[in-house]
């Protein structure tokens, strides 16, 4: 495996198909159900029950956010089964207009099926290509977004919609763009916000203030 990685490592910097080689490391062991007691521990295994890798109510979200999403989360903190298994899920229903800003997951891909009404879903290669990918996703559609690249996601239905969301890792990370640059704490310095954007110093203290909720 180690042998592996540094073979392609050293290969990538002349050519990338051996990137196509790099996968997730597997676990040793059929599951870890995380023991609530002892903290980083495997259940033992005469105490695991089915309920362990079971979830419900993925059907009945929570309250909307600010930006028109309820979401339900079946992860590692919900469901002890996903511990190492390399895999988090959502439903979420969005309300007519609901988003999700544009937004990056460092550690893993990930796969939006829409279950109900019409989402418009993207991402964005890097640079320099920056090369914009969007589907416009009805019922039984889903799209695959790659690992680390922005994407956005919108529902473009006329009443609600409702997907299911699919990472390839038990921690996938979310990195928000608009929060991470404009409510930083400690905040980023505006002057050099203001010209990275192209913008003036007071348009950005102005969103530093607005997206200061976190
Ligand atoms: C931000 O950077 C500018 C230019 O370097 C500097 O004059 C200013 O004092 C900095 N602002 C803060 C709040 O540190």
């Amino acid at each position: 495996m180690a042998s592996v990685a540094i073979l392609c490592m050293t290969l990538a910097l002349m050519n990338s198909i051996c990137i196509s080689l790099a996968f997730d490391t597997r676990p040793l062991l059929d599951f870890c159900v995380t023991d609530p007691i002892g903290i980083g521990k495997c259940k033992v295994k005469k105490a695991v029950t089915a309920n362990d890798f079971f979830m419900s109510g993925l059907d009945r979200p929570g309250p909307f956010n600010s930006y028109g999403v309820a979401p339900v989360i079946a992860s590692a903190a919900t469901t002890p089964g996903f511990n190492t298994m390399g895999q988090t899920y959502h439903q979420a229903e969005l309300a007519p207009n609901g988003y999700l800003p544009p937004h990056l997951h460092p550690r893993a891909s990930e796969v939006i099926t829409v279950l109900e009404g019409t989402m418009e879903v993207g991402f964005v290669t890097s640079y320099p290509d920056y090369k914009y990918y969007s589907k416009v996703l009805n019922k039984g559609d889903a799209i695959i977004i790659p690992l680390g690249l922005l994407h956005t996601v919108r529902n473009v239905a006329i009443g609600k919609s409702v997907i299911t969301v699919s990472f390839n890792s038990q921690n996938p990370g979310f990195i928000f763009i608009p929060d991470s640059l404009f409510a930083a704490k400690p905040a980023i310095n505006s002057t050099y916000l203001a010209a990275a954007f192209k913008l003036d110093e007071k348009t950005v203290k102005d969103l530093q203030t607005k997206l200061w909720y976190m």
